[in-house]
C-alpha cells in the first residue's frame, strides 16, 4: 500500500488506477482504525477493484475545542492495518493541505432537514464540517463507490441527502455496525473509557434492543422511550438524546410508519458514545 499525503500525488495515483479499467472504491476515516473500519475496507474490497482510504481528523466537524486536540492520531498504526486489509492507496493530508486558504472563508456545503436534531442539535455546526470535508474528498478521489458505517446513521443520511440533492456521480454504501462481543459498538471514542466504564458501557445497546423488544410488542412509543431513558439513568449513563426516528428521512416516527431506528447518544465518563437499532415493525403502533 502507498500512502501519499498531497492532492496531486492522489489524483495522479487515481487517475493510473482509473487508467488500468480498475472501479474505485473509497473509505473516508479519521484514523484510530478499529475493526468497524477494517470491515469497510474489506466490503468495498469486494466491491472494488482499487481501494482508496484517507485519514484526516477533520478540524471543521468539531464543536469542541478540547475534542479535536484530544482526538487520537495514530497514523503509523493506521498504515499497519490498512495495508493488512490489502487497502491500495492511503490519502493522509494535512490541515494545511486540505484547508490551503484557512477555514473562515470556506465555501462550505449545508444539508437541510437530516442533519437537524439528534447529533446535529447536540453538536451545532458537525454536519456542515461532515458534509464539506466528504465533499472535498469525493472531489479528490473521484470514487465509484463510497463506504460508512450505519454507527453513524445520521451522517449516512446527510450524505446520502447531499449526494442526490448534488448529482454527485457515486454510490454510497452502508455497512452494519460492528460491535464487540459484549454488543458495544466499534468506535475511537471507546478508547476513552477506563475499565469500570467499559463494563458498563454495553448497557447502550443493551437498552436499544429491550426497546425494540418493546415495540415489536405493540407497547406504546411514548412509554417506550421514557423506560429506556430511565434505564440508561439508572445504569449510569448521562443522556444526550434518546429518540425513535423513521429510517429513511429521519423524520419523528408516527402510528403508521414501521421501517423506524432507535437512536441514542449518552456520556459515559469522558465520552460521549452513540449507537442505533433500525428495525421493521410487524404492524404499527401507537
Ligand atoms: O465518520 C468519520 O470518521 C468522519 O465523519 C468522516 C466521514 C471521515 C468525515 O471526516
Amino acid at each position: 500500500m502507498r500512502t501519499v499525503h498531497t492532492v496531486k500525488e492522489l489524483r495522479q495515483a487515481v487517475r493510473s488506477a482509473r487508467t488500468n479499467g480498475n472501479t474505485i472504491g473509497f473509505v473516508p476515516t479519521m484514523g484510530n482504525l478499529h475493526a468497524g473500519h477494517i470491515s469497510l475496507i474489506e466490503r468495498a474490497r469486494q466491491h472494488c477493484d482499487f481501494v482508496v482510504a484517507s485519514v484526516f481528523v477533520n478540524p471543521l466537524q468539531f464543536d469542541d475545542a478540547s475534542d479535536l486536540q484530544r482526538y487520537p492520531r495514530t497514523l503509523p498504526d493506521d498504515q499497519a492495518k490498512l495495508e493488512a486489509a490489502q487497502c491500495d492507496l492511503l490519502f493522509a493530508p494535512s490541515v494545511d493541505e486540505m484547508y490551503p486558504n484557512g477555514q473562515p472563508q470556506l465555501s462550505t456545503v449545508h444539508v437541510p432537514a437530516v442533519s437537524e436534531g439528534l447529533c446535529g442539535g447536540s453538536r451545532p455546526g458537525h454536519f456542515d464540517g461532515v458534509a464539506t470535508v466528504v465533499t472535498k474528498l469525493f472531489n479528490q478521489v473521484q470514487p465509484d463507490q463510497a463506504f460508512f458505517g450505519q454507527k453513524d446513521w445520521q451522517q449516512v443520511a446527510v450524505i446520502r441527502k447531499m449526494v442526490a440533492d448534488l448529482d454527485m456521480p457515486l454510490e454510497i454504501v452502508a455497512v452494519p455496525t460492528a460491535r464487540a462481543a459484549d454488543g458495544l459498538a466499534l468506535s475511537s471514542r471507546n478508547g476513552y473509557l477506563n475499565d469500570s466504564e467499559r463494563q458498563r458501557a454495553p448497557v447502550l445497546y443493551q437498552t436499544l434492543q429491550h426497546m425494540a423488544q418493546q415495540l415489536q410488542n405493540n407497547q406504546p412509543l411514548t412509554a417506550v422511550i421514557d423506560s429506556g431513558k430511565q434505564h440508561l439513568q439508572d445504569a449510569g449513563l448521562r443522556l444526550d438524546y434518546l429518540e425513535i426516528k423513521r429510517q429513511h428521512d429521519l423524520k419523528q416516527a408516527g402510528a403508521n410508519d414501521r421501517d423506524i431506528i432507535i437512536l441514542a447518544a449518552v456520556f459515559l465518563g469522558p465520552a460521549r458514545l452513540i449507537d442505533n437499532l433500525p428495525l421493521s415493525l410487524n404492524r404499527a403502533f401507537e
